[in-house]
């Protein structure tokens, strides 16, 4: 708090949580796209967020990307949460193994001596082969389980980086840039009015989980995700930002 009152980030934070209608908004000093400092903590802020939302016994559905792995990596629990679980929010959507949101929920696990299940749904699935793969018991309940998560974790990028990132082809990316697509977070991709112009094809959470969801904490910071921010937070379903200086001042250039 003394470091927060040095910066001027509680103003920053309260103008932030009003502008965009949030419960809680968590402000960190810097620019994560300038320094890996700044995104470690960051990353540890959420871990710090997500660890006073868990009650006994919730599931926990998280993305990935690499500021949730920040989050995982350094995630610390004051006990063992044995009767809590970690699932993936998702299905596969095309990121390496270290951001994947199987790997995050099971390091989250792992650190918080929790519980978790995976979602082994392939990446780029033709419509048939997703059919038969949720007609499968095992995939059924851990998307039933994921679907009724009551705390949803997530970042956010900027939607033509992560349509690169996930290796989206290039008439799709410029399919995307005409619909006026800003951010994407959960595999949804959002213009600037906060609506969804298109989403990835794989199982798991969709958009009316998240509006079901008790508790969703987004986490992003960088001021290039300034207006991927705003974007998401004008979907209007996050209840808690965590972000950094830089972001912050931007997405509040994007109201
Ligand atoms: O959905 C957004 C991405 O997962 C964000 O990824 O944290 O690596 O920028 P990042």
């Amino acid at each position: 708090p003394i470091v927060k009152e040095l910066f001027g980030l509680s103003d920053l934070e309260d103008e932030v949580r009003e502008a965009f209608g949030l419960k809680r908004v968590i402000v960190v000093p810097g620019d994560s796209d300038e320094s890996d400092h700044v995104k470690a903590e960051l990353g540890r802020a959420g871990g710090r967020v997500l660890r006073e939302s868990l009650s006994s016994g919730d599931v926990v559905a998280v993305m990935g990307g690499s500021t949730m792995a920040q989050m995982a990596k350094q995630f610390s629990a004051l006990s063992q949460m044995k009767e809590n679980w970690f699932v993936p929010a998702r299905g596969g959507l095309g990121e390496s193994v270290d951001y994947q949101a199987n790997t995050i929920a099971s390091e989250l696990a792992k650190r918080a001596g929790a519980r978790y299940r995976m979602l082994h749904v392939p990446d780029h699935l033709s419509e048939e082969a997703y059919q038969t793969i949720m007609q499968e018991p095992n995939v059924r309940e851990v998307v039933d389980m994921i679907r009724g998560a009551r705390i949803v974790v997530h970042g956010i990028g900027d939607a033509v980086t992560m349509a690169r990132r996930r290796k989206l082809v290039d008439g799709t990316i410029d399919e995307l840039v005409k619909d006026g697509a800003l951010a994407e977070a959960f595999g949804y991709y959002f213009d600037r009015h906060g609506r969804v112009v298109h989403r990835m094809a794989t199982a798991g959470l969709r958009l009316d989980d998240i509006e079901a969801a008790e508790m969703v904490i987004g986490i992003a910071g960088g001021k290039s995700k300034g207006e991927a921010i705003a974007s998401v937070m004008r979907f209007g379903h996050d209840d808690v930002l965590v972000t950094d200086e830089a972001a912050a001042r931007e997405a509040l250039r994007h109201i």
